[in-house]
């Protein structure tokens, strides 16, 4: 089947290509899929995108006009999907329901133990000869309150994880998760979970009813020095509201693997150009700011997953065979 591949890069390509074996004729693009760039899938039967590409009613209309019946979204969270559009368009899309949680969740931890301990800075200092550890100074992790928010099978992982490290684990999700509970996490509501955590890690998708979850309203009940961690969606952060959190101390530090505003930004080197995003830039001068650029999904084992989840809906699709449920978002 004729794929049009958007955002890729060499890592999907090598990929999808061996996952495939040879059985779909693909075509990479390594621009988003945007409404400028929409047409490029001209007579491709099937599209491919990614967590930044634009499915809105406009992109979709092109895509049904030039002849795409399926989407198939590499990823798991699908906010960037108009889901009403696609089902006016009749089309089908589908995602990746599950790849590696242990990838995003030890990411997450990762950020959280290197914002802690200054891992960045020390790197940089040690590296530069300078052995000073003023500044550098960091908690236990052990015994501190951790609250996990969206409790699915990133968030269960976290919560073992963090159980392993002698964590006291709050969590919080709109239906509780018995295995999390099996685990030791205790489900209290968000005002408890404001209240008490020292540590908030996010892993709930981005819907309405969760953009700006960390506001100016919810980070003035959180305690003194809270650390903030999200590698779920930008958008879950206002990311004003912490720039002015991280200004009055109120938010100790932050870890960030996703940004509101990350399209125009990740995945591309802009090493050479000049950011045009102040509200980006002023995050990059706090010192206790850590971010990474969306590759919380990046291990080995999650792209082979990735690809080989795409290439058995691709699979299905091309035999007219029904589609596996749990990958179908509208269909
Ligand atoms: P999942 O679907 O297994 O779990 C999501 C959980 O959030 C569910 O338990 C659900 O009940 C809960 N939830 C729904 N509405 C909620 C609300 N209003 N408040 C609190 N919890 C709510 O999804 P999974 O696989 O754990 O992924 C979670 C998110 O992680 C994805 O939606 C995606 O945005 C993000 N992600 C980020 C990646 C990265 O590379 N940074 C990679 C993969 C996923």
């Amino acid at each position: 089947m004729k794929t049009a591949v958007f955002s890729a890069k060499a890592y999907d390509a090598e990929s999808l290509d061996e996952a495939a074996d040879g059985r779909h004729n693909f075509t990479y693009f390594d621009v988003h899929l945007t409404a400028a760039t929409a047409r490029l899938a001209e007579g491709f039967e099937a599209v491919c995108a990614f967590v930044n590409d634009t499915l809105d009613a406009e992109v979709l209309g092109q895509l049904k006009a030039g002849g795409t019946t399926l989407v198939a979204l590499r990823a798991t969270g699908f906010n960037n999907v108009d889901v009403a559009a696609v089902r006016a368009t009749g089309m089908t899309v589908t995602r990746v329901p599950a790849y590696s949680p242990y990838a995003v969740a030890e990411h997450a931890l990762t950020l959280m133990l290197s914002v802690n301990r200054h891992i960045p800075r020390a790197y940089q200092r040690v590296r530069d000869g300078n052995f000073s550890l003023a500044g550098l100074l960091g908690f236990d992790v052990h015994n501190k309150t951790v609250a996990v928010v969206g409790t699915g099978r990133i968030g269960a992982v976290m919560v073992r994880l963090l159980k392993g490290f002698g964590c006291e684990v709050l969590a919080y999700d709109v239906r509780h998760n018995p295995a999390c509970e099996a685990d030791g996490a205790t489900y209290v509501d968000l005002p408890e979970i404001f209240g008490r955590a020292d540590v908030i890690s996010l892993h709930c998708p981005l819907m309405p009813e969760t953009w700006h979850l960390i506001n100016a309203e919810s980070i003035a009940s959180m305690k003194q020095g809270v650390v903030i961690i999200n590698t779920s969606r930008g958008a879950l952060v206002d990311t004003q509201a912490a720039i002015d959190g991280l200004k009055s101390g109120r938010i100790g530090a932050l870890g960030l693997d996703v940004y509101e505003e990350e399209a125009s930004l990740f995945f591309e080197d802009l090493s050479d150009t000049v950011i045009g995003d102040d509200t980006f830039s002023r995050l990059l001068t706090f010192p206790n700011v850590l971010i990474t650029g969306h590759q919380a999904f990046f291990t080995r084992e999650a792209l082979a997953e990735i690809a080989a989840t795409t290439i058995s809906t691709l699979d299905a699709w091309d035999a007219g065979r029904p589609l596996p449920p749990e990958v179908v978002i509208v269909g």
